[in-house]
């Protein structure tokens, strides 16, 4: 029986923002995860991870009976659509890993039920809706476009932005066959952001290859620091040679590039290339930025690192939020482990427990800034270095954090150059 407009299943970080808009926009939803703590979070009014306003909404949801929670598959059946916002890693082998998927999809066989709408919003693989719907057709005798309906609709909102995003970034819908494009399209209208209607490959295409295009526009600059070291040249000033009053596209700045999503969403192309190894090589060169740091803070203090202090600023993947899930960090601090450097290590917002700034600072020989977090982006964090690190204190910097415009740079003289 339909009890329910719709279910998520799986309420991390794509999940549970959408499943919290649904019911906040006057749907009656079903979240479901497998994860009691995750549940026991959320039934206690806590959000289990940062996003802007995201607390507010689940504040609101709780004062109505229109979230349901349960860690039940099959309790997803309740609704009309079911939205599935499972993990996709990717395996080592450069080819999807749909175990989530697939576990859930053998959960939902015996309870599906025609009507019923299928939603598939996790990053995936090209085919891999075709695969979905070839699945529930092959097992349960569906007739996919007549009598169950299912679709991609992929996520490209970013962390931090859902509340601003979810009603504005175009919403790509691929229904496989008209009618589970217009039931999708039906269930996102609750937002108001633009559908565009297409087909399921074509989705599925469009959301890998617009993280492909940012891995590899950010794998080009860090390529150009390397190269530039190599050469004894300064990147930030080849760099502003390039974009300065250059009509015709222009160069971005490097850092760490990686994240849960970056770093894996392209091998769901590479995995049937028609240019094997292309996109391994962009991987490669982004992988191997924390590798050339270390070198270079090897190669600038005399005598290497071993039982040198090393302060790690940052480890979210990227600047201002809290997932540190394949963040670049994690490699360095590795690494410099490594090279039996000491290493301290901060960062002001992640739930990993990390040091005081302050106590990381204190009698570093080098400092890196891992994650561009704006927190570290003041004078005040240089001239704390500058004071509590020692005088000759390497500061290695790839995003340009401080201004000083020097990959590696040394604590006193970059001090030197900010504003009182
Ligand atoms: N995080 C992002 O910024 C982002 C952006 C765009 C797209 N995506 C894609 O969205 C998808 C989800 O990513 P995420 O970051 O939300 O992942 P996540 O790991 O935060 O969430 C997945 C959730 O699914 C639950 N789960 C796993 N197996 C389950 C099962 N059998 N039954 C019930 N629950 C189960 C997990 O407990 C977890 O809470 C991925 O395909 C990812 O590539 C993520």
């Amino acid at each position: 029986m339909v009890s329910a407009d719709v279910s998520v299943i799986g309420l991390g970080r794509i999940g549970l923002p959408l499943a919290l808009l649904f019911a906040d926009r006057g749907l009656a939803v079903v979240g479901v995860d497998k994860d009691p703590e995750r549940l026991a979070a959320l039934r206690a009014g806590v959000l289990p991870f940062e996003e802007e306003g995201m607390q507010q909404v689940l504040d609101r949801v709780r004062e109505t009976d229109r979230l349901e929670l349960s860690d039940v598959v099959a309790d997803a059946a309740a609704a009309r659509d079911v939205v599935l916002t499972l993990g996709t890693p990717s395996f080592s082998h450069i080819e999807i890993d749909m175990r989530d998927i697939r576990s859930v999809l053998d959960a939902l066989l015996p309870v599906l039920r025609a009507d019923h709408g299928l939603v598939l919003r996790s990053t995936i693989a090209p085919g891999t809706t075709e695969f979905v719907a070839g699945y529930l057709a092959k097992h349960r005798g569906f007739t996919v476009g007549e009598d169950l309906f299912v679709a991609h609709v992929p996520e490209r909102i970013a962390a931090g932005r859902f509340l601003e995003e979810i009603d504005s970034l175009p919403c790509i819908v691929g229904g496989l066959g008209e009618a589970s494009g217009e039931r999708a399209e039906a269930l996102f209208s609750t937002f108001r952001a633009p559908v565009v209607r297409t087909s399921p490959v074509q989705a599925e295409l469009a959301k890998i290859w617009s993280n492909i295009v940012r891995y590899t526009q950010f794998a080009l600059p860090n390529l150009l620091m390397m190269d530039c070291d190599q050469y004894e040249a300064n990147v930030f000033e080849v760099i502003d040679l390039i974009n300065r009053g250059y009509p015709r596209g222009g160069i971005a700045a490097p850092g760490f590039t990686a994240g849960t999503c970056l770093r894996k969403d392209f091998a769901f192309s590479e995995e049937r290339s028609n240019a094997p190894g292309m996109l391994l090589a962009v991987s490669r060169v982004n992988e191997s930025v924390p590798n050339f740091l270390v070198r270079g803070m090897k190669r600038r203090l005399a005598g290497g690192l071993n039982g040198h202090k090393v302060a790690v600023l940052g480890l979210a993947f990227k600047a201002d939020t809290d997932d540190e899930r394949d963040s670049l960090s994690h490699k360095l601090v590795r690494l410099l482990e490594r090279e039996l450097a000491d290493v301290a290590i901060h960062d002001p917002i992640v739930a990993t427990p990390t040091q005081e700034l302050q106590d990381a600072l204190a009698g570093a020989r080098a400092v890196v800034v891992a994650t561009n977090h704006s927190a570290y982006a003041r004078p005040e964090t240089l001239r704390a270095i500058a004071e509590l690190a020692g005088e000759d204190c390497l500061v290695v910097d790839p995003w340009n954090a401080f201004g000083g415009g020097q990959v590696f740079g040394y604590a006193t003289e970059l001090a030197l150059l900010q504003p009182r």
